[in-house]
């Protein structure tokens, strides 16, 4: 059984029993994610772009702890030139890790640094675990290429933001539902500043309305897949 917590933002733990991964580790700096989270150590990261709401904690713990970081290979050089360790991948490739296999798509939004340094393309991720499917989009605008994703995966799980303002808001992101197709959805980056609050229960109810599940996870909240 694949356990899912949500540690607010972007971020997510995958645990199968063997490995926990890591997606977008914006633990230390966020306001939002519980406290019980800032001593965890996962096995894996992977980071979608190099923005620091979601490279994070990343470069930290992959130093302390010798994790490796999933990422593009412009932000992958980045992290291993501040001392840490990194997978390089691009978008379209496919890698199998010992947890499960990733595979990067494209997401239409920047990856800076905060010194405003370009860190190649933002990604989304297609992490295939435990024999489940799930695609996170990282940050991005709706893109009509989602279409494409859902025709050639069985989502199970699909996280996508609902915040607006820097991504998809509700309307486009239940747009996107209809390309994606998943199984069920989950709303990510909202509430975390005030520039991005959006209400998930009106996401959930807008879902639902296209007959489709929605979870929406408290912070720190723990399900199984
Ligand atoms: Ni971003
Ligand atoms: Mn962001």
């Amino acid at each position: 059984m694949l356990k899912i917590t949500y540690l607010s933002h972007s971020c997510f733990l995958f645990d199968d029993g063997n490995y926990k991964v890591l997606i977008d580790p914006f633990i230390s700096g966020n306001p939002t994610c519980p406290e019980e989270f800032k001593s965890l150590v996962p096995d894996f990261i992977i980071v979608t772009h190099a923005h620091s709401d979601h490279l994070g904690d990343a470069i930290a713990l992959s130093k302390q702890f010798g994790i490796k970081v999933v990422a593009v290979h412009e932000l992958a050089n980045y992290i291993v030139s501040k001392n840490g360790i990194a997978h390089n991948m691009h978008i379209g490739g496919s890698f199998d890790f010992p947890f499960g296999r990733v595979k990067f798509t494209i997401a239409h939004h920047g990856s800076s640094t905060d010194d405003n340094i370009y860190m190649g393309e933002p990604a989304g991720v297609l992490l295939t675990i435990d024999n489940k499917i799930i695609y996170h989009t990282g940050d991005t605008g709706i893109f009509y290429d989602m279409k494409l994703i859902g025709e050639m995966n069985s989502i199970d799980l699909y996280l996508c933001p609902i915040g607006g303002n820097f991504t998809m808001g509700i309307d486009d992101a239940i747009k996107s539902i209809e390309f994606v197709n998943p199984k069920l959805s989950a709303p990510m980056h909202y509430n975390t500043f005030p520039i991005i609050n959006a209400d998930p229960f009106v996401f959930k109810q807008k879902v639902e309305s296209l007959g489709k599940l929605c979870k929406v996870f408290e912070y720190g909240e723990t399900i199984e897949l």
